[in-house]
């Protein structure tokens, strides 16, 4: 992948110097970019991918249907890089969509799984693991005082939508438009991720009476959610939301909005639910609600409490925590759930995060690619915005400033894709879809930085 770059680069330029190209240039550059790449495995097993299982994935978004072109089908990761199956090598900024946070393949955390594994894969029933797993989070997580795991942030997110009505006894909850907490059937509205980058926001098979009692408010519009509240008395059990969103693109919360919610959240005598499955141990040790000083009433997580096993869980105030069965009357259940394999990874993970100066490495580096891109791209003459904070960030090909999910539809979505495709063939492998954030490892350098900055002079010179 990194043999012939030069090469390429100085022929590129040669037959498309630096100028705004027209739309058939567009098309004759991304056909040239295309054809560099050698995806040919890839292609063959796409092709009898998707005559097994739906769009040929398991998951939609890594079929890369909004960014056009072949998905890269993977072989193996390690550190900061993932290897296709053609044998080329990326730099990669997803990282497992999140969970990779210490660098894939960890081999602290190999080595963990390797010693759990001899003892068996699931016990289906309690395991001191659990313990030390739950502990840690406790320890971490301001709002947390008591943890049920679960297998996925879908199962986080609809178990403790659950519990939201249980405890209040109250039937509405108010979700933000583009923010995504799963694919349970009350948050399919208005969602973000897959469902937006698909331009599915509301998916068929999910039954009217499910949704009605989901409100949407815009992120970062306290006077909407105030309405809510006053149009539907004594009826909301809580509000529900991405802290920092990551599933409309990297969107962060105004200045007083989270304390402003949550004021107005207890006003009415109902639940703040901080999702947590993306922006935990990620945005700072303790997530969001460490690095914003609000601590909400119960909190989701998923992904890095995993270190790349299935995971989630659900916390919060013990008071709460005390309605789930068999403690108390809410039924929530589940065969895998904190397994050996799972919390071993996720302790490992966690282990290696709370090591001093690991959240301040995130920040600088991916600071200096977040600036860094946002430069390149306004140097060259594109309408950008964008940041970061901690290992998060984005960027829109829109002036901006982006609040909330209609301000980045307002990004060009056109020119996102020809981007993604170009930094491809740069060997780097960013989200396919500008309503996702780009996440930074652990393991990433300044030279991968570096790489990953040329290759966006490149790309975003020639678009
Ligand atoms: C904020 C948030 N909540 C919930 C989920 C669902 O988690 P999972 O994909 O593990 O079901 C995601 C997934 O990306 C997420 O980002």
């Amino acid at each position: 992948m990194v043999c012939h770059r030069k090469t390429f680069r100085t022929i590129f330029r040669l037959i498309f110097p630096l100028s705004k190209d027209t739309q058939s240039s567009h098309v004759k550059e991304q056909t040239l970019i295309t054809s560099r790449l050698n995806t040919t495995k890839s292609e063959e097993i796409f092709a009898a991918a998707q005559k097994l299982m739906p769009g040929g994935v398991s998951s939609p978004v890594r079929a890369f249907k909004s960014v056009g072109g072949q998905p890269i089908v993977f072989d193996r990761v390690k550190g900061a890089y993932a290897w296709d199956v053609d044998g080329n090598r990326y730099i990669d900024y997803i990282g497992t969509w999140g969970p990779a946070i210490c660098g894939h393949a960890h081999p602290e955390v190999l080595k963990a799984l390797h010693d759990a594994l001899d003892k068996g894969t699931s016990f289906g029933a309690p395991c001191s693991l659990e313990n030390v797993l739950a502990e840690m989070v406790i320890d971490a997580v301001p709002s947390i005082e008591m943890v049920r795991f679960v297998n996925s942030g879908t199962e986080a997110c609809m178990s403790v939508l659950r519990l939201m009505r249980a405890f209040t006894g109250r039937e509405k909850v108010i979700k933000f438009e583009g923010c995504y907490h799963g694919h349970a059937d009350m948050f399919l509205v208005k969602a973000g991720s897959g469902v937006a980058t698909l331009g599915l926001p509301d998916s068929p098979g999910v039954p009217k009476s499910t949704t009605g009692n989901t409100l949407t408010a815009p992120f970062n519009n306290l006077e909407a959610v105030k309405a809510l509240f006053e149009e539907n008395p004594d009826e909301i059990a809580g509000v529900i939301l991405e802290p920092v969103v990551g599933n409309a693109g990297f969107i962060p919360p105004d200045a007083g909005f989270l304390p402003g919610l949550q004021e107005i959240v207890r006003e009415h005598g109902a639940l703040l639910v901080f999702d947590e499955v993306m922006t935990g141990f990620r945005i700072a040790y303790g997530g969001a609600q460490e690095k914003f000083g609000i601590t909400p009433d119960l909190t989701t997580l998923g992904k890095i409490i995993g270190g790349g096993l299935p995971v989630g869980a659900y916390g919060g105030r013990r008071d709460i925590m005390a309605m789930v069965a068999p403690a108390g009357p809410m039924y929530q259940a589940g065969t895998l759930s904190g397994n050996p394999l799972a919390m071993t990874a996720g302790i490992k993970t966690l282990e290696l995060l709370r090591q001093p100066g690991t959240y301040d490495q995130l920040d600088r580096i991916t600071k200096r690619l977040a600036d860094g891109l946002l430069r390149i791209a306004k140097e060259n003459g594109h309408a950008a915005c964008g940041g970061q904070i901690s290992g998060m960030f984005g960027l829109f090909f829109t002036d901006g400033p982006v609040h909330n999910y209609e301000d980045a539809k307002l990004s060009d979505l056109n020119k996102f894709s020809r981007f993604h495709r170009g930094m491809l063939e740069h060997g780097v492998y960013l989200a396919p879809s500008q309503f996702e954030a780009g996440f930074m490892s652990l393991a990433h350098t300044d030279a991968d930085i570096d790489h990953t900055l040329e290759a966006a002079q490149a790309v975003l010179s020639s678009l």
